[in-house]
Order: structure tokens, then C-alpha cells, then sequence
């Protein structure tokens, strides 16, 4: 059974603390965080603020996604916002290595997001480096978009590359309950999905139509 991170960026920002409670009551397992910044993506989310402001909304883990560049100076804001993961982008800097030693430095877990174009070898160095890979399943920058069907292979072959190792292998992008059983049967853990867990307002159902999809 795989976890499931709704991304709240599909939430009502002008309720998002109760967003967030209400993913957390309906059983998330995470809560994941989009951030953009206008620059790396073509879209503007909100900064390490607005994760401090719904950070006591719930107790579960809160997976922050960085799309910015650069993600090096803003790493300690999201720590002490109250990140518990903190995945930057392989493609947003050029010192990758650096940057996840000092998300773990800061005592947070370590993620790199590889963009649908990126292939896994720009993580095959790091590996003792991470807690978590995220395979983007859409182009980074907006909520709604369809999953790209090539991304079941490279979440195969990112799972090869994990091997034993204790990292989360967790996608992102255009995620419901049709394309869910692809990525766990490719070897996904965390499947997030934004759309397909708040559309309709049933969120717990939402959620469990796309874990037992999986089953
Ligand atoms: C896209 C974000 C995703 C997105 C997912 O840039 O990283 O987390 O919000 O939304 P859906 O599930 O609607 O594709
Ligand atoms: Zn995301």
C-alpha cells in the first residue's frame, strides 16, 4: 500500500489550515508542500511563511517540494518552518551533492526531484545522499496536468538504482486512481496527487480510491 501526500496546492489557499486538517482527518499519510518560484517554474506557489503558518495544523509529515532556483539559501527557512523532508530539484542548481548535505546538516530528511527530461544517472552519485527521489510525472509548475506515460519506466529504473537502500521512491504529477497502480508497480512508495484527492471535496474517499487502486 503506498502513502499518500495530497499536494495542497490544489487546496483553498484562503482556508489552508483547515485544508490541511481536513486532508489530515481524512487519513493522508503526508502533506505534500509545492513551492514555486516564478524563475525554475512558470508558476508562483508561496514561501517557507505560509509552511510555518499551517505547520500546527497537523502532525504528520510535511514533504516539502523546492522548484526553485537556487534552493541553497532558503534550505534553513524551510527547516525551521517545520519541514520534516526537503526535496530540491536536480536540475535547479549545479551542486546537487552539496545541497542535500546541508538539508541534512539542518537534521532533515534529503530529496532530489528529477523533472520528466532528467534522466535517473543525475542521481546515481548521491544515493548515500537520500532519504527520497521523486519522479515528476507531469512538467513542474501546475496541478492538473496528465501524467506522461514514459515516466513508468524511469520510476523502474530509479527503483533499480535505490536497490536496498532505505530511500522513499515517490511521484509526482497527474497521479489518480488509473495511473496510481502503474507507479507502485514500478516501485513508487509515495505517490502524490493534488487534483484527484481534493476534487469533489470527498477527501477521504479520494484518498482511499487511489490506495486501494493500488491493492
Ligand atoms: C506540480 C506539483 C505537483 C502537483 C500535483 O508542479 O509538484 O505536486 O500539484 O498536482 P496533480 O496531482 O493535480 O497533478
Ligand atoms: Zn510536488
Amino acid at each position: 500500500m503506498p502513502l499518500i501526500a495530497p499536494s495542497i496546492l490544489s487546496a483553498d489557499f484562503a482556508r489552508l489550515g483547515e485544508e490541511v486538517r481536513a486532508i489530515d482527518e481524512a487519513g493522508c499519510d503526508w502533506v505534500h508542500v509545492d513551492v514555486m518560484d516564478g524563475h525554475f517554474v512558470p508558476n508562483i506557489s508561496f514561501g517557507p511563511v505560509v509552511l510555518q503558518a499551517i505547520r500546527p495544523h497537523s502532525k504528520k509529515i510535511m514533504d516539502v517540494h523546492l522548484m526553485i532556483a537556487p534552493a541553497d539559501p532558503y534550505l534553513e527557512a524551510f527547516a525551521k518552518a517545520g519541514a520534516d523532508i526537503i526535496t530540491v530539484h536536480a536540475e535547479a542548481g549545479p551542486h546537487l551533492h552539496r545541497s542535500l548535505q546541508s538539508i541534512r546538516a539542518l537534521g532533515k530528511k534529503a530529496g532530489a526531484s528529477l523533472t520528466p527530461q532528467t534522466p535517473e544517472s543525475a542521481i546515481e552519485y548521491v544515493l548515500d545522499q537520500l532519504d527520497l527521489v521523486l519522479v515528476m510525472s507531469v512538467n513542474p509548475g501546475f496541478g492538473g496536468q496528465a501524467f506522461i506515460p514514459e515516466m513508468v519506466d524511469k520510476i523502474r529504473r530509479v527503483k533499480r538504482l535505490i536497490g536496498s537502500r532505505p530511500i522513499h521512491l515517490e511521484v509526482d504529477g497527474g497521479v489518480t486512481p488509473e495511473t496510481a497502480p502503474l507507479c507502485t508497480s514500478a516501485g513508487a512508495d509515495v505517490l502524490v496527487a493534488g487534483s484527484a484527492v481534493f476534487k469533489g471535496g470527498h477527501y477521504a474517499a479520494n484518498i482511499a480510491a487511489i490506495r486501494s487502486a493500488c491493492a
